[in-house]
């Protein structure tokens, strides 16, 4: 999984082509490199380490040229080197590509081509296609890009040079996004729209299994057959700053500074007092009340939006609800039919895994219902209903604003659901309407209400090596997510479990001083939380307790509380998480980590 870029125009390519890959270093850092067309040919510049090493490079012997493409990568085959780093050519030097996905048969093709006596120099897989490319040229470099589609299995975006059509930018994908941004007399193409949003705001969306020829006047885009296909752009209406870290230190400290927005703008005409229409969806009352079960796949931060939609869910519609990881779900030969509605979550929407359960669940008979943030992404165009979670650009690889819309549109599915089926009373429903509507207000009160005391309970985490999470109901999968952002951030190796499962086992590992972060944000399970508390309590732990304002009697049995607006303990959980983020941030902040780009992890998992 990686990032790739690529301009032509009547600028000098390297510093757009560096701008670019900046914004997209979230889908990858360990490498990065350049390839620029000029009169010595192509121009390849690459280095191993963060975007600065190749920024150094290109700074002290800048490759002149207006037309380019440029890579950082996030490693699959072979280590992070500067040989292993994109672009990649072939011998001749005639082709140089950049690639973001994983070519499968790969070996076949390698050995393939070392018969008729290709030499490599990389572990890569993406340098076959460079041979490939130089192998099938036959006088039309677009033949030979079509040509792949035909020879790579695997999933692939990806931008080529050649030295024998030197005005062209060549693109083709499957299973990897690529979009074509347009401008006056210049044109980009991304593997996302950020990347170019400072140039421009209209986007051509490249579907699977299309190629397309951009130059500097136009694009072009083509089946697999190389019939030309007209296709009108997409209008972003994205404001450049909102993909900017605008002011904050880090884009993680923004994206949970910008919750209350994002919660505004996942509700905005979906929801308003005694009303709630979720207007996008195309699907009729009779099928909304058809469905016997709900099944629910995702990856990482999102399958944990997901966990916590199931309570929910299963609380106001009455309807059984199955979570399920995507890796696993594919695997596992799941049950579905007509009857079951599959709810994909996904920030990306490229998740690999999320996509392939998608595909599954498709094939089966199921309808897929999307939660996702990127329009245009292949899972916004294989499900068959999407609704959008409106949170904007998220650079941070720690999720935050998107978790907090994921959790916000459980909450108007549920309250959908329960209207059209009837599980909850009219006069309830409006009821909890309105609890939902003051989610953004009450959201920012929590922020400007626990920043400062998290900050102190950061120079403490920040000493560990361990802590713990407890919670029950919804407040069991905000404390796994709890623990996850500690986890990914600040690399302490933290746990979460159900209140009441502490003392089957992780009991034991309790002794004086260890960090235990209790939530009990649930008024109905309030005093079996004070129970498990002070079961901790007297094994010595160090307890943080977030709980409802007013419940004051907690403070004898915790060394710290904070207190969130108290609001229906059904849909808490977007409060009661943003202690827990700005925990994990200031923690990480305090051990000096890297806070939006945490070793070995990416934003977007392209692979599987
Ligand atoms: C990666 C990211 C996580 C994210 C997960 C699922 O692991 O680092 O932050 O939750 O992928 O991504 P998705 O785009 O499908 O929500």
């Amino acid at each position: 999984m990686c990032g790739i870029v690529g301009y032509v125009g009547d600028k000098e390519v390297a510093p757009i082509l560096l701008d670019g890959l900046q914004r997209l270093e979230y889908r990858g850092y360990d490498s990065a490199g350049v390839a620029v067309v000029n009169g010595k040919g192509i121009e390849v510049v690459k280095a191993v380490g963060k975007l600065k090493e190749l920024d150094g490079l290109i700074t002290s012997n800048p490759p002149s040229g207006k037309m380019g493409i440029g890579h950082t990568r996030w490693a699959t085959h072979g280590v992070p080197s500067d040989l292993n780093s994109h672009p990649h050519a072939d011998r001749s030097g005639d082709f140089a590509l950049v690639h973001n996905g994983i070519i499968e048969n790969f070996q076949r093709l390698k050995d393939e081509l070392g018969q008729k006596g290709h030499r490599f120099i990389s572990e890569t897989d993406t340098e076959i296609i460079a041979h490939l490319l130089a192998e099938n040229y036959r006088g039309d470099v677009q033949q030979a890009v079509l040509s792949l589609i035909e020879r790579l299995e695997g999933s692939y975006a990806l931008a080529i040079l050649s030295r024998h059509e030197p005005d062209k930018i060549f693109v083709v994908r499957k299973d990897s996004p690529l979009v074509i941004g347009k401008g006056q007399g210049e044109n980009f193409i991304a593997s996302d729209i950020p990347a170019f949003l400072k140039q421009t705001r209209e986007f051509l969306i490249l579907n699977d299994g299309e190629c397309a020829q951009v130059t500097q006047d136009g694009v072009q885009i083509f089946n697999r057959q190389g019939e030309e296909i007209k296709r009108e752009p997409l209008q972003v209406d994205w404001d450049a700053e909102q993909a900017e870290k605008g002011g904050y230190q880090h884009y993680m400290l923004k994206e949970i500074h910008e919750q209350p927005d994002a919660l505004r703008r996942v509700m905005s005409n979906r929801i308003a007092p005694g009303k709630i229409e979720l207007s996008e969806l195309s699907l009729t009352p009779e099928q909304l009340r058809s469905y016997r079960r709900i099944q629910i796949v995702a990856c990482g931060t999102a399958y944990y939006s997901g966990m916590l939609g199931k309570y929910v869910l299963e609380q106001l519609v009455r309807i059984p609800v199955e979570v399920d990881v995507a890796s696993e779900f594919r695997y596992r030969q799941p049950l579905l039919n007509r009857q079951s509605l599959v709810i994909v979550v996904s920030q990306s929407g490229e998740t690999a895994d999320t996509l392939a359960a998608l595909r599954l669940a498709r094939k089966q008979g199921a309808r897929v219902l999307a939660l996702t943030n990127a329009i245009g992404s292949s899972i916004d165009r294989e499900a068959d209903q999407v609704l959008y979670l409106q949170a904007g650009p998220e650079i941070a690889v720690a999720s935050t604003k998107a978790y907090i819309t994921m959790v916000a549109a459980f909450y108007l599915l549920a309250l959908y659901l329960a209207k059209v089926r009837g599980t909850v009373e009219e006069e309830q429903l409006t009821t909890l309407i309105a609890e939902v509507l003051r989610l953004p207000e009450l959201a920012a009160e929590t922020l400007i209400s626990s920043e400062e005391m998290i900050k102190g309970r950061a120079q403490v985490y920040k000493l560990q090596e361990n802590a713990f999470f407890i919670g029950r109901n919804t407040d069991f999968p905000l404390a796994l997510e709890g623990a996850l952002k500690l986890k990914e951030i600040s690399y302490i190796h933290a746990e979460a479990y159900p209140a009441g499962e502490l003392k089957h086992g992780p009991l034991a590992l309790l002794e004086d001083g260890v960090p235990v972060l209790a939530i009990a944000a649930r008024h109905s399970l309030y005093d079996k939380m004070l129970s498990n508390i002070k079961e901790v309590k007297a094994r010595g732990a160090d307890v943080t307790a977030i709980t409802f304002a007013g419940q004051r009697e907690i403070e004898e049995s915790v060394d710290h509380v904070l207190y969130i607006p108290s609001v229906n303990e059904l849909f808490s959980g977007v409060l009661a998480i943003i202690p827990l983020q700005l925990l994990a941030y200031y923690t990480a902040l305090e051990r000096g980590y890297d806070v939006d780009q945490p070793r070995n992890l990416a934003k977007s998992v392209t692979v599987e």
